[in-house]
């Protein structure tokens, strides 16, 4: 069975009651090939969250945001479909679109706003974007939900044999937690049937990105210090397995 093509577990206190992973291309599932349509169904559960719950009164994604207060509101089950697609030169300036807020929410409390600027203009510049949409080497994936909008985005490479480097994983703050970010890792390492690891760096001070990572499986394999524009970061180096 490929790695990535089973059914979730089912139950109601589990989140997800099935995943499917449809894909036409899979047959000949290259990294420059695959183009997957990847649907998960979402059990909200009766969490309470810290940060501001996202209301929809109508599909996910519709934008309809005017129900009444999450604590007064009973909790109820909620579908996200999510579509994965490699991503195409088209995209790219949606794709940049989805790096600068990401960008600014999770990194805005220990990067400066001029730090993130001077980063995200070298790291994701277009042309550099587009020569990774390109490449045979890089699934470069994009989410999106019921509209044209892109709301999440997955950079996987390979890196040697055996081995994926996940470079980016980023889903814009209104749609997270509602496995997006889990459909978009499972699509991009699904771009690589051959490999049997993935590595990723994820900043100490990044908690929703390490928490994800455990979540994921994922073990700390090493750490490192890293000067980003000027500030010191320490980068905690991940390796999932099996992929
Ligand atoms: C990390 C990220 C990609 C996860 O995407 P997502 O769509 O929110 O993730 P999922 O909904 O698939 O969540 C899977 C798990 O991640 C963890 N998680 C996600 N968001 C979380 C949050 N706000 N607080 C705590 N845990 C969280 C949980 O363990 C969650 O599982 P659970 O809901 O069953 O408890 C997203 O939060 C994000 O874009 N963060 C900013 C960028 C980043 O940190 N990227 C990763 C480092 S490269």
């Amino acid at each position: 069975m490929p790695p990535f093509s089973g059914a979730g577990v089912v139950g109601p206190q589990h989140r997800y009651a099935r995943a499917d992973y449809e894909s036409s291309n899979r047959a000949r599932a290259g990294p420059s090939t695959i183009s997957q349509y990847v649907r998960t169904l979402y059990f909200d559960r009766c969490l309470r969250r810290t940060r501001p719950p996202i209301r929809y009164s109508g599909r996910a994604g519709s934008g309809r945001h005017h129900e009444p207060p999450e604590a007064t509101k009973p909790r109820s089950r909620r579908l996200i479909v999510a579509r994965i697609e490699r991503a195409t030169l088209a995209d790219v300036p949606d794709v940049k679109r989805v790096l600068s807020e990401t960008w600014t929410a999770t990194y805005g409390s220990f990067l400066s706003a001029e730090a993130i600027q001077q980063v995200t203009s070298v790291w994701h510049a277009p042309d550099r974007l587009a020569r990774q949409a390109g490449n045979p080497q890089v699934f470069l994936g994009v989410a999106r939900l019921d509209g044209p909008s892109i709301v999440g985005m997955v950079t996987v490479r390979h890196r040697d044999t055996g081995t994926v480097m996940v470079d980016r994983l980023y889903v814009l703050p209104i749609h997270q937690r509602q496995g997006v970010g889990d459909a978009l890792l499972r699509a991009g390492l699904a771009a690589f049937p051959g490999s049997r690891r993935a590595r990723l760096d994820v900043e100490e001070q990044n908690r929703i990105g390490r928490t994800f990572w455990q979540k994921q499986g994922s073990s700390e394999v090493g750490r490192r210090v890293e000067r980003v524009a000027g500030a010191v970061l320490e980068m905690v180096e991940m390796e999932k397995a099996p992929v």
